[in-house]
């Protein structure tokens, strides 16, 4: 495949499914990932579960932006971001100038499914229920929104599928 010429940023809530659909970029297109949250625990040599509880939040979305600011000069990258990325205007500037930006979106069924057993979420942890997923989606959501160039549903679909969505998206627009 042809080296595209910008990155493609994945946004979405936690457990829409980013992670997944970056790693299946990199093995059907072979294109370079990275991980945000991944970045950010090795920069910062512990999980984001203990970043959140010794330095506290405002510090972790700092790291964020900071990372961003550092990818304006990279091209032809999946770049799977944490699911509060978005939420910051500056971050999604940032991600402007060198990307597409693909909004990945899950029922709060579906999210509870895949979040359940995990506990590197801090922002729900404690609060691992549908209402409680549902209600924080909600308040992201026009956020998530107004940051997206394009919008693609997973409910129900293979990660085959979605990853060719993605890329007809792309290869039309
Ligand atoms: C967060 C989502 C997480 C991680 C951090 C905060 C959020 O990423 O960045 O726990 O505010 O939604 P994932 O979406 O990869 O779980």
């Amino acid at each position: 495949m042809k080296k595209l010429d910008y990155n493609i940023f994945l946004i979405g809530f936690m457990g829409a499914g980013k992670s997944t659909i970056a790693e299946r970029l990199h093995t059907k297109y072979s294109m370079e990932v990275l991980e945000m949250d991944q970045v950010i625990e090795e920069q910062e040599q512990m999980p984001i579960s203990q970043i959140f509880e010794e330095r506290g939040e405002e510090y972790f979305r700092k790291l964020e932006t900071d990372l961003l600011l550092k990818l304006k000069e990279k091209r032809n990258l999946v770049i799977s971001c944490g699911g509060g990325t978005p939420l910051r205007i500056c971050n999604v500037e940032a991600m402007r100038e060198s990307g597409k930006i693909v909004f990945l979106t899950a029922s709060p069924e579906t999210v509870f499914e895949r979040v359940r057993d995990s506990h590197n979420r801090p922002v729900i942890e404690g609060n691992k229920n549908v209402p409680f997923i549902a209600s924080l989606m909600e308040q992201r959501r026009e956020k998530y929104e107004a940051a997206a160039d394009f919008l693609v549903a997973t409910d129900g679909k293979s990660a085959e599928k979605i990853c060719q969505e993605i890329m007809q998206l792309l290869d039309n627009n």
